[in-house]
């Protein structure tokens, strides 16, 4: 009897150091039970870091080893933007040098290949290179094959238009190489699951306040994603960066927001995936014992 395929899903550490000794205790308890509990894989949906550090990607990292987690086939991690922006850095140049927009694209760029070449292992299997987003991870277990298409939806900060560095957007790039013929029939026999930093839906309520704010943090071009994913026939769509536990359905696709690690170090999205019903699974937020 197969009993399914196992997903653990996490969000937003925000990480800061190795001060912290109570978090980096809440992420080894959580690794050991995911291990305990028979995963079969693991996504952390971006914001690794509170600060941009890749100090903190190294104590994921390091984590990961410690668990027997570090392995292409058992973890799938991407940036989120406080990997990638360091809003005090950007105001901070910003201010002193009023340094053209270009140069703060390219260091953008320089980070994401960074966190890209430092979680390479993660992406293609291999210790060396610099291959980025997006990235798709077909993996066959014994009751389903699984392919994870891995989007990076996190833009450069720019004063006026991304002034916390904290709204998303996806790139022609990146939807022009999913939408190629022979990346959709290389998807065809799989069980679908997008995988983005930011949320496809926002608060959206009617108070003007919590509109401004939802501004600073949407997903500019989100009709677009939806359109990737569909095209790619996703089933779920994984995602952060709002620190809320929620799931919630947008054409047929479910979406769910893994919360945030930092807030809520014992909770977690838990999918099991029923091989012998095609494209059926069940998803919960589960507390660890
Ligand atoms: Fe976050
Ligand atoms: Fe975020």
């Amino acid at each position: 009897m197969t009993r399914g395929m196992k997903i653990a899903h996490i969000s937003d550490l925000h990480l800061s150091g190795r001060q912290d000794r109570r978090q980096l205790g809440d992420l080894d308890r959580l690794l050991d039970h995911f291990n305990k509990a028979g995963f079969d894989h693991l996504v952390i949906s971006g914001d690794l870091s509170n600060n941009a550090d890749a100090g903190d990607w190294q104590i994921v990292r390091e984590k990961l080893e410690s668990h027997a987690l570090y392995h292409w086939d058992k973890t799938t991690v991407i940036a989120g933007n406080h990997d990638l922006i360091n809003l005090e850095e950007e105001m901070r140049f910003y201010n002193a040098l009023n340094p053209l927009l270009l140069i703060r694209k390219k260091a953008f760029d320089r980070k994401l290949r960074e966190f890209c070449c430092f979680f390479q292992k993660l992406i293609t299997g291999e210790d060396g290179g610099d291959n980025g987003f997006p990235f798709i991870k077909i993996i066959n277990y014994p009751s389903v094959q699984i392919a994870f298409a891995a989007i990076n939806t996190v833009y450069p900060w720019y004063p006026a238009e991304n002034p916390l560095g904290a709204r998303g957007s996806i790139t022609s790039g990146q939807l022009r190489a999913l939408s190629q013929k022979a990346v959709l029939a290389s998807l065809r026999e799989s069980f679908v699951i997008g995988l983005c930093h930011h949320a496809y839906r926002v608060y959206d309520t009617n108070s003007l306040i919590d509109q401004a704010f939802d501004w600073t943090m949407e997903l500019k071009n989100r009709q677009e994603v939806l359109g990737l994913m569909k095209g790619m026939h996703a089933r779920l769509v994984l995602h952060g960066h709002f620190h809320r536990f929620q799931s919630y359905a947008v054409d047929g696709i479910t979406f769910v927001n893994g919360g945030s690690f930092r807030h809520a170090p014992q909770r977690y999205s838990e999918i099991v995936i029923n091989g012998e019903v095609p494209g059926s699974f069940e998803q919960k937020f589960v507390m660890l014992p």
